[in-house]
């Protein structure tokens, strides 16, 4: 039983990519919190940094490390890397070294850690596809734009109308084949609504309502996910979120309403995500197969329904 762990096809971690080439939609803001709450519900989990430029969630974990050093409370972290910029002024060796690093990075948590966070930037590059490519879950956060939807379907001026397959979307799809091709397996694509108003306007309606359209042709679900909140920003400087007790860490005081629903929110995204619950050995390998069924299950749904 035990050289299952040494097929691909069983690894125990259960990879959660966050992408989307459009930048600024929330990537970085939601790998943070994804690992925070993961770390928190008492999994194993590693997290990887695949922005060589801005380097967003290794600078939040940076600062929670040296929080760590003088919480009064246990500051729970994840094994972090974070890939280093080739300095070579070849291309070729500079992608090398950063697909070396990036491997090493997988080889060494795939088996140890139940879950792995990788953030990606907003650029398409060899790694980024890669990384694509092993995901379990593709979490891509969406704003209430429709220049955010351009790159998943070219919006058509008739809104009703299906525009052609947009560039990040063709990524996506192209990641999945490959996946299929390599051990058969099945990427979970989210969207994940981002930085939402809490007064729904006429637009994000329109932009509910294509994103929901070019569901079944992407096969992507659509998940409410965060609003625009203060507290999804403020808290990076000291490396916390919302999930962490702010409270008595920098208020001394009850939470306002609008930090006790972003922690909801938080909470409701990761269940929402429906991540396989893990259990060491091979029961967690059951249940990611039967995870993988669930998932399946839905997918073939999915695809019926658009043939219908
Ligand atoms: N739900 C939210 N509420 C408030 N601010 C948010 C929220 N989500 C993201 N932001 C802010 O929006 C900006 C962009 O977010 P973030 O850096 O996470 O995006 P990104 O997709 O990682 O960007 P890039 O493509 O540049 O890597 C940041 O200033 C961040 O603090
Ligand atoms: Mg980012």
């Amino acid at each position: 039983m035990a050289e299952d762990f040494d097929t691909p096809d069983l690894r125990s971690a259960h990879v959660i990519v966050l992408g989307n080439e459009k930048g600024g939609t929330g990537k970085s803001t939601l790998s943070i919190h994804i690992t925070v709450a993961l770390l928190k519900a008492g999994y194993r989990v590693a997290s990887i940094d695949l922005d060589v430029r801005q380097r967003t969630l290794t600078r939040f974990l940076e600062n929670r490390r040296s929080w760590a050093q003088t919480a009064p409370w246990p500051v729970e972290l994840p094994l972090h890397y974070a890939l280093d910029r080739g300095a070579s002024e070849n291309v070729n060796d500079n992608e090398t070294m950063e697909f070396t690093a990036f491997a090493e990075a997988i080889a060494a948590v795939e088996h140890a850690y139940e879950f792995v966070v990788i953030d990606t930037p907003a650029s398409d590059s060899y790694l980024m596809r890669l990384a694509h490519s092993l995901a379990d879950t593709l979490v891509s956060p969406v704003n209430e734009s429709f220049i955010d939807v351009d790159v998943f379907s070219r919006v058509h001026h008739d809104r009703t109308r299906r525009g052609n397959v947009a560039h990040y979307a063709d990524l996506v799809l192209e990641a999945r084949r490959k996946r299929r091709l390599v051990d058969n397996g099945i990427i979970d694509w989210v969207l994940v609504r981002n930085r939402s108003l809490s007064i729904q306007s006429n637009n994000a309606r329109q932009v509910g309502m294509s994103l929901k359209r070019m569901s079944a042709e992407l096969q992507f679900r659509v998940a409410e996910g965060l609003h625009d909140r203060v507290i999804f920003r403020e808290l990076f400087p000291i490396g916390l979120t919302a999930l962490d007790p702010i409270e008595t860490a920098v208020q001394n005081q009850t939470l306002t309403s609008s930090q006790l629903s972003g922690r909801r929110e938080v909470e409701t995204l990761v269940q929402t995500l429906r991540l396989p619950v893990h259990q060491p050995g091979m029961e967690h390998l059951e249940a990611r197969h039967r995870w993988y069924e669930g998932i399946s299950h839905f997918y073939r749904n999915l695809a019926a329904s658009a043939g219908e």
